[in-house]
């Protein structure tokens, strides 16, 4: 007889990240076997609403959470949205972190920001660093939400071991701390996306632009393969 599936709540899973996750989960469900991953969004569950984060434990029934939902944005949004993007996050974070702590998931993996970082800091970073320092202005709300992930997880290990009550099994809680990230399924709004998928976006429009007034694919030349050119043409006329 097969054993039982053990599932997987993944958070935050029709995200940028959420989506990866998803596809390297399908490309070796071998990898995998005996796991049942369980991807959700904000459809799913309201993840800043108790009552609704509880309810989706209770349909799903994780062994595990990863958690990756968020109010995520760009600079501009997260510059004029501070308070949002606070309150949002340190909602989802308490909400999630605590059913996980009441479900008694085995291990809750929570996912942080390089962001969070103090500004003023040494290189390279670690993990031991996140509170040393005010994070950047431009984006304290989220950055301090994000810190408090790291709070949390600290306080329920505090917690279980000074609350054990004859009860040895408890959550793991851990995280982990990626820089900035891009790939398929990113977010390519002009008002609210990261950095680079922004950039793409704007030579994407460029591009088109210059195709549809006509104008040919070579019409412009980085410098050094102009360069490049010409030398070669110097060293046959030599
Ligand atoms: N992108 C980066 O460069 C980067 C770098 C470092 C760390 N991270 C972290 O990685 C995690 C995933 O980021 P991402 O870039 O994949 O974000 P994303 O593409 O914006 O996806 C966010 C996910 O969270 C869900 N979500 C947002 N608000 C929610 C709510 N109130 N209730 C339930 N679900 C909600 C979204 O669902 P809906 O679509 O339904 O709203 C979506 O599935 C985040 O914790 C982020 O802080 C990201």
């Amino acid at each position: 007889m097969d054993e039982k599936e053990e599932v997987v709540l993944v958070t935050g899973g029709t995200g940028l990240v959420g989506t990866a996750v998803q596809s390297i989960v399908n490309s070796d469900k071998n990898q995998f076997k005996g796991l049942k991953f369980v991807f959700v969004n904000s459809k799913d569950a309201d993840l800043s609403d108790l009552t609704q984060t509880r309810s989706l434990f209770e349909r799903t029934k994780p062994d595990y959470v990863i958690h990756l939902a968020a109010l995520v944005a760009g600079f501009y949004k997260n510059l004029t949205n501070h308070l949002k993007f606070l309150r949002t996050n340190l909602f989802i974070n308490d909400n999630v972190l605590r059913m996980s702590h009441e479900f008694k998931v085995k291990k809750c993996i929570s996912c942080l920001s390089t962001c969070t970082f103090p500004e003023k800091t040494k290189y390279p970073m670690d993990e031991t660093m996140v509170h040393l320092g005010p994070p950047h202005d431009s984006i304290y709300g989220y950055s301090y939400a994000k810190r408090m992930v790291d709070i949390l997880n600290k306080a329920y290990e505090n917690f279980y071991k000074y609350n054990t009550s004859g009860d040895q099994s408890h959550t793991l809680f851990t995280s982990v701390i990626p820089t900035n990230i891009y790939g398929p399924n990113d977010n390519f709004n002009f008002e609210d996306s990261h950095v680079i998928p922004g950039l793409i976006h704007k030579a994407y429009n460029a591009m088109k632009d210059a195709k549809d007034r006509g104008l040919k694919r070579n019409a412009f030349s980085f410098i050094e393969y102009r360069f490049y050119e010409q030398k070669i043409i110097f060293e046959l006329l030599c």
